[in-house]
């Protein structure tokens, strides 16, 4: 078992602060496990006592709020979701392979997970706070403190009034029905379906009723979608929000050889926002035909759609090549080329991956190379 109780087929990117991605084999199950889900961290997890622990409601609301998890717990309906969280450098590496982008993780397709998140609804948290006419955005603030902040500052960030009072934005105290770990956030974590990952604050400890957007680091500076000669700055570039619609290929995986004939390729797509995945395509001729995959368990409107498609392939070499579509008629851009940014966020270009299908060999040819395999050790 690695840090934190997490399985051992996590790919690491940092121990201080700890980050990490799911790997590839519990990419593959529709609900990830907690101890196999991604790791973003932006310092070191908080040691928080969940008996002195508050959640502080305050700024433009008519009641300001000091609420214990018990109180939480009792004052307010329970509620599930089943969400993806996908963070914005989530296939981060792909954009790597253009140009590079010294001090970013090469993140994989693995800095996404689905998990049932359980906890009381923001909205209704909100609602007895009151807000003020003039509120249109809700500011959340984690206890964790960022070194990697400028300047240094607890980890926050903000979404729209409106998103904040739908019912699927939960503080969700229990991931796949047992209590929140630690490194995910506990005690209570927000989980905004469809927003980037940065906006599901962990460790939460304050929320804020604000009439503007969070003027902090994690949203006013990073976070943001540059353009390809742009520098960071405050302000510069435009915030992250809603996911763009993506997908990736888990299997075969880019430089896998496999026997030529019938191939299953398997891999996720997440539309983000509101929208839903409608299609997945693959083409084996870069593009010029392409053949439609079964979408797989649909968990719900705010999770991801696993696929499925049967492959024939020839004997040499061959590029998969997918495109996920969503239910606003969206399809993923072509290439990494062209969504390349300084912060290598939101790659959500469509999948490559170049195999070699290799003829199988006859039995009796086998069974000689078993033998000869036996007479060379
Ligand atoms: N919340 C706090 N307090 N500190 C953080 O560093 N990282 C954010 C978000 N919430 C972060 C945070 C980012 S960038 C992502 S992608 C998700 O948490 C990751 O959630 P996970 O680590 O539970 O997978």
């Amino acid at each position: 078992m690695g840090r934190f109780g997490k399985r051992n087929d996590l790919l690491v990117h940092g121990e201080e602060p700890f980050n990490a991605e799911t790997g590839l084999g519990s990419l593959t199950d529709p609900v990830t496990d907690a101890d196999a889900f991604y790791v973003r961290n932006h310092g070191a997890v908080p040691e928080i006592d969940p008996s002195a622990w508050r959640l502080r409601v305050s700024g433009m609301v008519e009641r300001e709020l000091s609420l214990s998890l018990q109180t939480l717990r009792e004052a307010f309906g329970e509620r599930t979701v089943t969400a993806t969280l996908q963070c914005a450098g989530n296939r981060r590496a792909g954009l790597i392979a253009v140009r590079d982008i010294p001090g970013e993780a090469p993140w994989g397709p693995g800095a996404t997970g689905t998990a049932t998140w359980t906890g009381v609804g923001l909205a209704d948290v909100l609602a007895l706070a009151g807000p003020l006419s003039d509120a249109s955005d809700v500011g959340f603030e984690g206890s964790d403190l960022s070194l990697e902040a400028e300047p240094v500052q607890q980890f926050g960030g903000s979404i729209p009034l409106d998103k904040a009072s739908r019912p699927e934005v939960l503080l969700a105290w229990a991931m796949n029905g047992e209590p929140l770990p630690a490194v995910h956030g506990a005690p209570l974590r927000l989980v905004v379906p469809g927003y980037i990952g940065a906006r599901s604050v962990k460790w939460l400890e304050r929320i804020e009723l604000r009439s503007q957007p969070w003027r902090g680091y994690f949203q006013h500076v990073v976070y943001r979608l540059l353009p390809a000669d742009g520098t960071v700055g405050p302000g510069l570039g435009m915030p992250l929000g809603l996911v763009a619609l993506n997908s990736d290929v888990l299997y075969p995986r880019e430089g896998d050889t496999v026997i030529a004939g019938p191939v299953e390729a398997r891999g996720y797509a997440f539309a983000g926002g509101d929208r839903y995945v409608t299609r997945v395509d693959v083409s084996i001729d870069g593009g010029a035909s392409w053949s439609q995959a079964e979408l797989l368990e649909d968990l719900g409107r705010w999770a991801w759609r696993h696929w499925r498609i049967t492959l024939d392939l020839a004997p040499g070499e061959h590029e998969l090549l997918v495109r996920a579509w969503d239910s606003s008629a969206a399809t993923q851009p072509d290439t990494e080329a062209a969504l390349w940014n300084p912060k290598g966020y939101a790659n959500n270009a469509r999948p490559r991956v170049h195999i070699r299908a290799i003829a199988r060999r006859g039995k009796s040819m086998r069974i000689a190379s078993t033998e000869s395999a036996r007479w060379n050790k």
